[in-house]
């Protein structure tokens, strides 16, 4: 029996454009989703849209709509960036559909009659950008408002509130009884950390006179709830009819961490004793030429146009290579470019030309089968197994960097082999040796690039697919059995020519690296 593996990824506010930080979010998990699929994992790839809140509400009304009329073009926004990414997720929740908000409700309701949540006025700092009441902690070392918070006013209100507070030592214990729970493991020592001040009760709702935008409080009409509470649950409602929780990864971004994923998502589902997620995969920050990524420069929004211009597959490479998933990242043009002529068009895209192209003019386009194996190709075949087992090492923990790193190591292992050999200077020769050497040479290298289209099917589902095609090969769904050095490519027919990534020169529409 297949074991399920249920994946999800932040819901993005619907209050602007899709950026680069989304994109990056769902390319990460959507790796991850086929790597899975692919090793035999039932994959369950969830992805969404949060949709309640102030900011929409007033956006709505700026621009003189209906919050819902406004979500649904935004909805449409979001869905085209995931199909330019060649994303496979496996459901979209939007908070604003009924099967969402039923289970919100029915929470809300639980906890309500447990006494777990109750009724209180309180006096606090509130930012209106951020929707949440603040505290002096949130002020910065010069006792002032960072500027995340925008204005800040005080504010009296009655609101509704979960005891947040008495799950404190249970979380405390569960985060260091379960070293996984959050990967990289740096970040859970910064939650305890945070863990080791006393937790507030967490508010958890809004007055309708100051925010109808979301969902109504079963229990008191004059309320809806506050945009975490409805937000998180999201990763259950979708799923509420399956039997798919806990959910195996959340992958989310630093930023809402602690205390959103971190802390309020494990307590409110303790306290409706519900497992609590295995794993929140926590990636860091991207930048776009060194200054924030953010919406008013544009900047992150512009870096979105390489998925135009260079393909889903070239972009979502630069992305897995560049970023370790924990740490931040820089995304600059002149490093996609370089990566996209060096990694992809040269040492990649170039070998698989070569290979057509000896095997084209010297055995009439069928991969001969290997015959001399000498020092040299039986090191490749060994790097292949430290590499096999480096890549799919590095997967395991989701360090997809680290595993394209190892894996360009035997592509790069691969081109050194041919200068080597130098099978041009092979095949002038008459010499049986020479003949034998040119066989392995041309059946190695094509072997080894199946072995590499296959691992990267889930990082460039097209064009390794392209790849395998061209060499011949048909296009695996599963791992198993696809993995071994082996000699299935000979007598495969290859293709005469084939451009992977095309760069100026050899590009009818001009994609420049
Ligand atoms: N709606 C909340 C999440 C609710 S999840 C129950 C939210 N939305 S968001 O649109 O602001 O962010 C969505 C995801 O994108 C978050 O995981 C966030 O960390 C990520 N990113 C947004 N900008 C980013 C970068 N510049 N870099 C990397 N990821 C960042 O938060």
């Amino acid at each position: 029996m297949t074991r399920p593996f249920y994946i999800t990824t932040a819901i993005d506010y619907a209050n602007g454009a899709p950026h680069l930080g989304h994109a990056y979010e769902k390319v990460l998990a959507d790796v991850i989703s086929r790597h899975q699929r692919m090793s035999g994992y039932q994959v369950h790839f969830l992805t969404g849209l949060d949709e309640h809140g102030q900011k929409v509400q007033q956006t709505a009304q700026k621009r003189e709509v209906n919050p819902q009329v406004f979500v649904d073009e935004i909805a449409e926004i979001f869905k085209a960036m995931l199909k330019s990414l060649n994303i496979s997720n496996d459901d979209y929740i939007r908070t604003t559909e009924s099967r969402h908000q039923l289970v919100v409700q029915s929470f809300l309701q639980k906890l309500y009659d447990q006494g777990l949540i109750y009724s209180g006025k309180k006096t606090d700092w509130y930012s209106t950008r951020q929707e949440q009441f603040l505290t002096d902690k949130d002020r910065d070392v010069d006792g002032n408002w960072p500027e995340i918070y925008g204005e800040v006013t005080q504010t009296t209100e009655e609101n509704y509130y979960f005891k947040l507070s008495q799950y404190q030592p249970w979380l405390i214990e569960h985060i260091k009884s379960h070293p996984d729970f959050i990967n990289p493991s740096f970040r859970a020592k910064q939650v305890l950390e945070f863990l080791k001040e006393p937790l507030n009760d967490l508010c958890i709702s809004r007055p309708k006179s100051r925010l109808t935008w979301g969902i109504e409080l079963p229990f008191d009409h004059n309320f809806v709830t506050y945009v975490w509470f409805d937000a998180l649950t999201n990763y259950y409602s979708a799923v509420a009819d399956k039997n798919l929780w806990p959910a195996d990864v959340h992958v989310i971004g630093k930023d809402i961490l602690s205390p959103p994923h971190a802390v309020y998502w494990p307590c409110m589902l303790k306290a409706l004793n519900i497992d609590p997620p295995k794993q929140l995969l926590v990636h860091g920050w991207w930048t776009v030429d060194s200054k924030k990524a953010s919406k008013s420069e544009g900047n992150a929004n512009d870096s979105l146009n390489l998925i135009q211009s260079h393909g889903a597959d070239a972009f979502r490479y630069y992305l897995s290579r560049e970023m370790v998933v924990g740490q931040d990242a820089d995304f600059s043009h002149k490093g996609f470019g370089d990566r996209y002529k060096a990694d992809l068009a040269n040492n990649l895209g170039n070998l698989v030309n070569r290979l057509l192209n000896m095997v084209g003019r010297n055995y009439a386009g069928s991969i001969p089968a290997p015959s001399a194996d000498e020092e040299l190709e039986k090191s490749l075949r060994d790097l292949w197994s430290v590499t096999q087992k480096k890549y799919f090492d590095s997967f395991a923990s989701y360090q997809i960097s680290h595993a394209l790193e190892s894996l360009w190591v035997f592509v790069s292992a691969m081109n050194a082999f041919i200068e080597t050999r130098a099978p041009w200077k092979l095949a002038k020769s008459t010499a049986p040796q020479d003949k034998a050497r040119l066989d392995s040479c041309l059946a190695y290298v094509a072997e080894g690039l199946r072995l590499v289209g296959t691992v990267l099917l889930p990082i460039m589902p097209e064009s390794a697919a392209k790849l395998l095609v061209n060499i011949g090969q048909p296009v695996p769904t599963h791992f198993e059995g696809q993995l071994n050095w082996s000699t299935v490519c000979t007598g495969r027919k290859v293709s005469e020519k084939c451009i992977l990534f095309p760069q100026n020169e050899d590009s009818a529409s001009g994609v420049k690296a």
